[in-house]
């Protein structure tokens, strides 16, 4: 089954073609980062506007080099949220057109779920089994959540404020780092002290669950602190960046272990943009070294996840009406 993703949930306008959900035969990403960079973080009204000229040569791109038409696509997919709206719209509109003017089903996607269900997007490992506890850290997102065969699932924790990633590019942006702040902090943490500064890992009722504003603010207030007396050096902002991803990192990895003590799965799969950090992946490895970490070309938005997700959630029967799909900003469910 060959299966054509589209996603446009925030500032990457992708395409994919996926066979079997598992073989990626193309999958072509056009970056908003250059755009958004000048204002420090993604502007929604520019990114939908970016959507628009980007998506078709995109899909024609994937399409392309997957060396195969829209005739021979079984099934359209696209990201349907959460996301922002005028984004999520783009990629939803475009997909209805081609299924209603070829007549192909279409089926509407999670983009956290897909986010998870990459990790079936192995190039040569074993494929996650069910019942699967998934850590999904993106930028809107942080969750554990526990995927059933039918696709059925519980999320088990979550964040109470900022997300991980929210909380690596407000921190990047009070260090002075260009967006996106995830890959920033993490290339200059490398040289920072890990322990210069003893910032808080929050406690929280259900440990299952995270919260980084008070992480976020303590940085602020440590930043304040030093600048009082002069702009902050390069080997403060190291030690910033290496103290404040090491307290990120240990509230991800205690939560993630807690919650296969508590719900024993036969997978767990890691997946979401920061999960492309290295020293997450490392010290995740080292207490849970069972874990499957979605490829990191993959873990960032893109579309063969979405068309992955759509294989899964086709084998489980679902398909989408396209007349009535809708493009959901804060989507729940599957
Ligand atoms: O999943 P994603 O591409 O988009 C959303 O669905 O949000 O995640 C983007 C987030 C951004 O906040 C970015 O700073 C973060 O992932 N990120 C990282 C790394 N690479 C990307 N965070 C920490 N370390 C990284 N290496
Ligand atoms: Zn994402």
């Amino acid at each position: 089954m060959l299966i054509l993703g589209i996603e446009t949930s925030a500032d990457e306008t992708s395409a994919a073609v996926v066979e079997d959900g598992v073989k990626i035969r193309s999958n072509i990403t056009a970056s908003q980062i250059d755009i958004h960079t000048i204002y420090g973080g993604i502007v929604p009204e520019v990114s939908a506007r970016s959507h628009i000229g980007e998506i078709l040569p995109v899909i024609m791109g994937a399409l392309h080099q997957a060396d195969v038409t829209l005739a021979d696509i079984d099934l359209i997919a696209v990201t349907r949220g959460p996301g922002l709206i005028g984004s999520l719209l783009i990629g939803v509109m475009t997909a209805k057109t081609l299924a209603v003017v070829t007549g192909k089903p279409i089926i509407g996607v999670n983009h956290i779920i897909a986010h998870a269900l990459a990790a079936f997007l192995l190039e040569d490992g074993e494929s996650p089994r069910w019942p699967i506890l998934a850590l999904t850290v993106s930028g809107g997102h942080t969750a554990l959540t526990l995927y059933n065969k039918d696709l059925s699932f519980e999320v088990i924790g979550q964040t109470q404020d900022d997300a991980a990633g929210e909380a690596f590019d407000k921190v990047a942006k009070l260090l002075g780092l260009p967006y996106p702040g995830g890959p920033a902090i993490s290339q200059v943490a490398e040289s920072g002290d890990d322990r210069a500064f003893d910032f808080p890992i929050a406690r929280m009722q259900n440990p299952l669950d995270f919260s980084f504003s008070g992480l976020k603010t303590a940085v602020l207030r440590q930043v304040r602190e030093l600048e009082a007396t002069g702009p902050l050096s390069k080997r403060q902002i190291a030690d910033l960046a290496a103290s404040f991803e090491r307290a990120a990192v240990i509230s991800l990895v205690t939560a993630t272990k807690r919650a296969v003590e508590q719900y024993p799965p036969a997978t767990i799969v890691v997946g979401g943009g920061v999960a492309a950090n290295k020293r997450l992946r490392s010290e995740l490895k080292l207490v849970l070294p069972e874990a499957v970490f979605v490829p990191q070309a993959l873990c960032g938005d893109n579309a063969a996840m979405i068309a992955a997700a759509a294989f899964k959630m086709r084998q489980s029967g679902l398909v989408n009406s396209p007349i009535a799909l809708t493009a959901d900003s804060s989507l729940e469910s599957l």
